[in-house]
């Protein structure tokens, strides 16, 4: 099996209803081609962790380089696996959108996520870049 993880840009701020029709999309196709990974959205940013064959995974990277709703898509880790870190997960998804949150959930929120990633004990190289971006992403101050 095989992992990648890369950061985008989005194009324009996705409503949650654009975010929402993409997500049931991807968790369609990616429960069919037996693809598992996690999508989080950051301060008009993503980072997406995608894990399963070598073939889908990359023909699946290569439909998202191309989607024009991000753009600057920047892989910056890969591997070759032997176990999944997000098996139950056709794309889990953590929303972290500070304008649509009360400041007191946003924190909330974050805290979670950073709690989240020292729990976790990533099985390699990927998903530990992976959780090291999540944790510094979230520690930025806000713009
Ligand atoms: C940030 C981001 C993450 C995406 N993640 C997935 C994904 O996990 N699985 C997927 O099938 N499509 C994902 N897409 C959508 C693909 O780029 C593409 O639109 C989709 O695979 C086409 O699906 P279709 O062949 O069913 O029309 C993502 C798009 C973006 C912008």
């Amino acid at each position: 099996m095989y992992t990648l993880t890369y950061e985008s840009v989005a194009t324009k701020k996705l409503k949650t209803v654009e975010m929402e029709e993409l997500l049931e999309n991807a968790r369609a196709n990616n429960e069919r081609d037996d693809i598992t990974g996690c999508l989080i959205y950051y301060k008009g940013g993503f980072v997406q962790l995608l894990e399963g064959s070598k073939k889908n995974i990359t023909e699946l990277y290569d439909k998202i380089k191309k989607d024009p709703r991000h753009t600057n898509v920047t892989l910056f880790s890969d591997d070759e696996i032997s176990k999944r870190t997000f098996p139950n997960w056709g794309m889990a998804y953590y929303p972290i959108d500070e304008n649509n949150t009360s400041k007191y959930e946003y924190e909330q929120f974050k805290r979670n996520l950073t709690l989240l990633a020292d729990l976790v004990t990533p099985t390699n190289v990927t998903s530990k870049q992976f959780w090291k971006k999540i944790k510094t992403m979230v520690a930025e101050p806000p713009m």
